[in-house]
C-alpha cells in the first residue's frame, strides 16, 4: 500500500487525538506535519496535548507547530465544558517532545511547498476550527499546488452540535470556515466535507475500550482510557475526528455528494450553520446570487459506519 501524504491541523481534543493515534498508526498515513489551533483547549494546551498524544502512539519525529491562538473575529468560546479543562479529559500528561520552532502557518507552507518541489502532492485534514487553514490559503496561494485535497470535519447538511444549525469547528471560527471554503474555490483545491451527518456513526463500544486499555501498550491505553471518557456513561463512543482519516485510507466507505457549501455568517440564530444545496436542477438562486459563488464540495452524507471502526480498532492494535 502507498502511503497518502498527510499534514493534520487539529484542536487536540479527545477525538483529535484518536485522528492522531490513527494516522501515526495506519500503514497508509505518512503523517508530514502536525498544526495546532485554538478550539477544544487554548492553543498552548492543545500544543501540550498532541505532543502527549504522539509520544503515546509511538510517533516518531513529526514536526508540531503551534497555530492561532483565537478565532479571525469571533470571540473565544468557553469550551471546557466538552473534553475536560485539559481538552483531553484529563488525561492529558507532560511530554518531553520539542516543537517545530516555526509557527503553523510557516511549517505548513514549508511542507506544502516541499510537496510541490516532489511532485507529491499532500491530503490537509483539519479537525478544528478553520482559522490556521483560512490564514494559510489566503496569506500562501502558491501552497495550493502542494495540496492534493482538503478533507475537514465540521459543519453539516442537518442538525447542528452547539446550536440547532452549527457543528464545533465551524461555530468556533465561522469566518475562518467561509474563508477557507472561498480561497479552496478560488485556488481550485477539492474539499470533502465530513461532518455531524456521519460523525458520529463511527462508534467504539467499552468491550472495545477494554480490550484496548488491557493491552501492554501506552498508545491503545491511552485510546481505551478515551473513550471510555469520552462515552461519558453509554456503552459506545463515537472515534469522532478520526473517521476523516479512514476516509482517506477506504475512500469507498464514505457515500458523498457534490454540493454548493456556504457559511452563514450574520448574528442570528443561523450563524455558522453550513447551509448545503442539495437540490438538483435549475434553480431560482441561479439568478438571484447572494453575492458570493458557493464552493462545490464533496459532502459525506453516509459511512460504512462498522467498517471504520474496525479499521480505527485494527490500527491502534496493529
Ligand atoms: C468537533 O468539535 C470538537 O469538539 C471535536 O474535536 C470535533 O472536531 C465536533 O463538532
Ligand atoms: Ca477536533
Amino acid at each position: 500500500m502507498t502511503a497518502v501524504p498527510v499534514v493534520m491541523d487539529v484542536d487536540t481534543g479527545i477525538d483529535d487525538a484518536f485522528a492522531l493515534m490513527f494516522a501515526v498508526r495506519h500503514p497508509g498515513i505518512d503523517l508530514r506535519a502536525v498544526t495546532c489551533v485554538a478550539g477544544n483547549a487554548p492553543v498552548d494546551q492543545v500544543v501540550a496535548n498532541t505532543c502527549y498524544v504522539l509520544d503515546a502512539a509511538g510517533a516518531g519525529e513529526v514536526p508540531v507547530g503551534r497555530g492561532a491562538t483565537a478565532p479571525l473575529l469571533a470571540p473565544t468560546p468557553d469550551t471546557g465544558h466538552v473534553h475536560g479543562l485539559d481538552g483531553l479529559g484529563g488525561f492529558s500528561r507532560p511530554s518531553d517532545r520539542r516543537t517545530c520552532p516555526l509557527p503553523a502557518l510557516d511549517l505548513l507552507r514549508h511542507e506544502l511547498l516541499a510537496a510541490v518541489g516532489n511532485g507529491e502532492p499532500v491530503t490537509v485534514v483539519p479537525t478544528g476550527p478553520l482559522t490556521n487553514i483560512a490564514l494559510l490559503l489566503r496569506a500562501h496561494p502558491e501552497v495550493a499546488a502542494g495540496i492534493e485535497r482538503i478533507v475537514f470535519m465540521g459543519g453539516s447538511a442537518s442538525v447542528g452540535n452547539v446550536t440547532a444549525v452549527a457543528e464545533f469547528n465551524v461555530f468556533h471560527d465561522p469566518e475562518a470556515a467561509a474563508i477557507m471554503l472561498a480561497a479552496a474555490r478560488d485556488l481550485d483545491i477539492p474539499v470533502t466535507m465530513y461532518g455531524l451527518d456521519v460523525f458520529e456513526q463511527v462508534r467504539v463500544t467499552d468491550s472495545d475500550a477494554a480490550t484496548l486499555s488491557g493491552r501492554l501498550d501506552p498508545g491503545c491505553q491511552l485510546a481505551g482510557a478515551l473513550i471510555v471518557a469520552r462515552a461519558r456513561g453509554e456503552e459506545s463512543a463515537s472515534i469522532g475526528d478520526a473517521g476523516t482519516l479512514c476516509a482517506i485510507v477506504d475512500p469507498d466507505g464514505l457515500g458523498t455528494e457534490r454540493c454548493a457549501v456556504r457559511v452563514e455568517l450574520g448574528h442570528g440564530f443561523a450563524r455558522a450553520q453550513t447551509i448545503v444545496d442539495r437540490r438538483r436542477g435549475p434553480r431560482g438562486d441561479d439568478h438571484h446570487s447572494h453575492g458570493t459563488v458557493p464552493t462545490q464540495v464533496d459532502v459525506a452524507l453516509t459511512v460504512d459506519a462498522r467498517g471504520y471502526a474496525g479499521l480505527w480498532l485494527g490500527a491502534l492494535t496493529g
